[in-house]
């Protein structure tokens, strides 16, 4: 099969189509003609040798897919081929054919186009694991999201307005105003403007109850003083830099505060599975009901990966990014 392989690890100009082996469906899997995949960071960090795929995954890039199935392992029960799915994989999205085990498959609404299918997974799980699983977001509590204009933040200002908590969000100045027509009541932009400060003055000094956060060390001590009492700080990744010089504690005792991180990828395919799941049951009807939508920035031909790349890696998309296969 054709499929976007790395030469070496590396820049965007060592992602080149290829040839690749076609995979095989094992019992609960399905094999899945791929009609469109989409980027995240974490393509990135693999193609420069950074992030290698967890054990038994494909080599290849592209952790999700829209397609139609086109032959079922022995044991599976739910599809059937020629069914339309969509879900997170492992690894191996960057391809003609891929393998999803069946229990993270999940059936394309007739509303949505292959395109959007594959911006769903990895931001919609990313971002309900983020505040409903970690962050037990309430409904009228408040979320400060950090990148809200990112794949990740665009589908968590739609989950917390689902859930009926107020948002706030973080982005550049070009960026704000889609946040706010995705639901935020407070967008600020962070190279213009203190955050502490803004988030402090918009809730009369209370703070917020969760935070979702990427840039990790330099919001830090910032994020800590946004908080309020019995606060909880989901920390996704560290965009900003991994490390803290000097801080005081003692706010995260006197506030009984919860600092939690978490990788998606790490997590065993059962967690993954049950995370699936319990997003459909919350989401699924509202993709359908259009209450919910994938944010895309842009749609790139698959073949045009390397300018893909180089773009997400400018800041440059407000929401998804997404590769046509076929
Ligand atoms: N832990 C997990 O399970 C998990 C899962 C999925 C993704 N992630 C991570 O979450 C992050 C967002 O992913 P995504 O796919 O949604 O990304 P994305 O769509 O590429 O958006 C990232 C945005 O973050 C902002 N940003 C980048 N560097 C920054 C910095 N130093 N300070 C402040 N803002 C910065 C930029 O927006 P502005 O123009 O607004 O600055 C950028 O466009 C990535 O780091 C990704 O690896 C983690």
């Amino acid at each position: 099969m054709k499929a976007i392989l790395v030469k070496q690890p590396g820049g965007p100009e060592q992602l080149i189509p290829g040839e690749y082996p076609a995979p095989k469906p094992a019992a609960n899997k399905l094999l899945v003609k791929v009609h469109a995949t989409a980027l995240n960071r974490a393509d990135t960090l693999q193609r420069e040798g950074k992030y290698p795929p967890p054990e038994g995954a494909s080599p290849l890039l592209g952790l999700e897919i829209a397609g139609e199935v086109t032959e079922v392992g022995a044991d599976v029960t739910k599809y059937k081929v020629g069914d339309k799915v969509f879900g997170l994989l492992p690894g191996g999205g960057y391809a003609e054919c891929a393998v999803i085990d069946e229990g993270m498959a999940i059936p394309v609404p007739a509303n949505l186009s292959m395109e959007e299918a594959a911006a769903i997974p990895e931001v919609f799980l990313t971002a309900y694991q983020a505040l409903v699983w970690l962050g037990r977001l309430q409904p009228g509590e408040r979320v400060l999201i950090h990148a809200g204009a990112s794949g990740v933040g665009t589908a968590a200002i739609q989950l917390a307005r689902q859930i009926g908590a107020g948002v706030l969000v973080t982005a550049s100045a070009g960026k704000l105003q889609t946040c706010l027509d995705l639901g935020a009541a407070k967008a600020i932009d962070y190279k213009q403007q203190s955050f502490k400060e803004e988030v402090l003055k918009y809730t009369n000094g209370e703070g917020v109850d969760v935070i979702i956060d990427f840039i990790a060390g330099p919001y830090f001590a910032d994020n800590i003083d946004c908080l309020r009492t019995d606060g909880r700080m989901v920390i996704l990744a560290s965009l900003g830099g991994g490390k803290v010089a000097q801080f005081d504690l003692r706010q995260v005792l006197a506030k009984r505060l919860h600092i939690m991180g978490s990788t998606l990828r790490s997590r065993s395919k059962e967690y993954q599975i049950a995370l699936t799941n319990d997003l459909c049951h919350f989401a699924l009807d509202k993709f359908r009901s259009g209450a919910l939508k994938p944010v895309i920035d842009s749609v790139y031909n698959w073949e045009d990966v390397a300018e893909a790349h180089r773009y997400m890696e400018q800041n440059r998309n407000t929401g998804k990014i997404v590769l046509r296969v076929s």
